[in-house]
C-alpha cells in the first residue's frame, strides 16, 4: 500500500508590499524547506481579485512577489514558482470543491468575516469561496505539506475537511477506480484520493504584529507604513521604523514569562530571534534587563544586515523581465502537467466525461 509522497505547496497574493510577517513568517520557510522536499510556490493571482476586482498593477505586482522569491532564495529550476491564474485547473478543482464544501463552513472564517466587515451581503462570492480555491491550490498537486503564518491555520483545517469529505464521499469509486492512497488521520489509517495535508506553522515568528500595535497583526493594508517593514525598505527606513516602534518604558524581562502582557515587547523579541534563527528565551538570555535604546538599535542593525540583501536583490531581478516572466512560464508549464494528471482522475472520480 503506497502514501502520499511529499510534497509542499504554498502561495502569497500579490496584493501590497510583501512585508517582515509574510517573509519571516512563510518565505523564509519556503527557502529552508526547499533542502528536504520537492516545493511548489505560487503568486496566486486569482486570490487577490476577491476582496478588489480592479487592481492598478496586477502583472507588476505579480512580478514583484516572483522577484521577492527568488531574490529571498527560492530554485525555480529545482523547484516550482508560478502564478495561479496560469494553470486552469486550480479553479477547475475550486468549483467542484464548491460544491464538496458547505456554506456554514465558508461563513465560519474568521478572515471571511474580517475583510467582508459589516456589510457582508455586498461581499465578492468570491470572497466566501476563497478558501475553497484555497483547498484546490493545494490539493491540485495533492500536496502534503503547507508552510504558512498563524492567520492561515483555519483555512488549512477547512482543507483537510474538504478533502476528507471528498475521500468519504467518493470513497467507493475511488477504490474501484483504484485510486485510493493510505494515508493517517488521527489514530486512524483511512484511504482517500486527496491527502489531509499537514499545515507547517512553528517558529517565533508565526504571527508577526505592528510596530505601532502589539495587538495587531502586521499587514499589507494598514494604512500607517510605519506599522510594517517592507521587503523593499531600504536600510534608512527599516532603522527608522525599529527605532519608532511602539515599546514600553520597562526594560526587557529576565525570563521568557515576563513578556505576558507586554505584546510590543514580545513581538520584538520575537523578530529578533526569528531574524537570528535563534529563540525568544536565547534573546532574553542575551538582552535581558536591557533597555530599549539599547535592543532597539541591535534589532535595526540586524534587520538591516538580513534584509537590505534581499531587498537589493528583488531590484535586481525585478529589473529583469523577460527573466521574471519566463520563470513563471516555465514553473506554470510544468505545474499544470502535474495538475492535469490530477484533474482526470478527478473527472473519473465524479464521472465528468473528458474523452
Ligand atoms: P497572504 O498573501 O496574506 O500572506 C502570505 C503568507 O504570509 C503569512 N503572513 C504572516 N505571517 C506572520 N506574520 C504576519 N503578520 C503575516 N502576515 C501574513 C501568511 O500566513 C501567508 O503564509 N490565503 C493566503 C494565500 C494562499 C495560500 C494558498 C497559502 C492562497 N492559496 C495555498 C497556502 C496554500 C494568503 O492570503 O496569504
Amino acid at each position: 500500500m503506497s502514501s502520499f509522497k511529499p510534497l509542499v505547496f504554498s502561495g502569497v497574493q500579490p496584493t501590497g508590499n510583501l512585508h517582515l510577517g509574510n517573509y519571516l513568517g512563510a518565505i523564509r520557510k519556503f527557502v529552508a524547506l526547499q533542502e528536504s522536499h520537492d516545493c511548489i510556490y505560487c503568486v496566486v493571482d486569482l486570490h487577490s481579485i476577491t476582496a478588489q476586482l480592479v487592481h492598478d498593477d496586477l502583472p507588476g505586482q505579480t512580478r514583484a512577489i516572483t522577484a521577492a522569491f527568488l531574490a529571498s532564495g527560492i530554485d525555480p529550476k529545482k523547484h516550482i514558482v508560478f502564478n495561479q491564474s496560469r494553470v486552469s485547473q486550480h479553479a477547475e478543482l475550486a468549483w467542484i470543491f464548491n460544491c464538496v464544501a458547505r456554506i456554514g463552513w465558508m461563513n465560519r472564517m474568521t478572515q471571511f468575516k474580517d475583510k467582508a466587515g459589516k456589510d457582508r451581503e455586498n461581499a465578492s462570492l468570491g470572497l466566501l469561496a476563497y478558501p475553497s480555491l484555497m483547498a484546490a491550490d493545494i490539493l491540485v498537486y495533492r500536496a502534503t505539506h503547507v508552510p504558512v503564518g498563524d492567520d492561515q491555520k483555519q483555512h488549512l483545517e477547512l482543507t483537510r475537511d474538504i478533502a476528507a469529505k471528498f475521500n468519504n464521499d467518493f470513497s467507493q469509486k475511488i477504490g474501484e477506480l483504484g485510486l485510493g492512497v493510505e494515508m493517517q488521520a488521527g489514530d486512524e489509517t483511512v484511504n482517500g484520493y486527496f491527502p489531509l495535508t499537514e499545515p507547517l506553522i512553528d517558529g517565533p515568528a508565526t504571527r508577526v504584529m505592528s510596530l505601532r500595535d502589539g495587538t495587531k497583526k502586521m499587514s499589507k493594508s494598514d494604512p500607517s507604513d510605519l506599522s510594517r517593514i517592507n521587503l523593499t525598505d531600504d536600510a534608512d527606513a527599516i532603522s527608522k521604523k525599529i527605532k519608532k516602534a511602539k515599546t514600553d518604558p520597562e526594560p526587557l524581562p529576565s525570563e521568557l514569562g515576563g513578556l505576558k502582557d507586554r505584546p510590543e515587547a514580545e513581538n520584538l523579541v520575537g523578530i529578533y530571534a526569528a531574524l537570528s534563527e535563534t529563540s525568544r528565551e536565547q534573546v532574553i538570555a542575551e538582552f535581558g534587563g536591557r533597555q530599549f535604546s539599547v535592543f532597539k538599535p541591535a534589532l535595526a542593525e540586524l534587520a538591516v544586515e538580513k534584509l537590505a540583501p534581499v531587498a537589493a536583490e528583488m531590484r535586481r531581478i525585478s529589473a529583469d523581465r523577460a527573466y521574471v516572466d519566463a520563470v513563471l512560464r516555465d514553473g506554470g508549464e510544468r505545474a499544470s502537467a502535474i495538475a492535469e494528471r490530477t484533474m482526470k482522475d478527478v473527472r473519473d472520480i465524479i464521472g465528468l466525461l473528458d474523452d
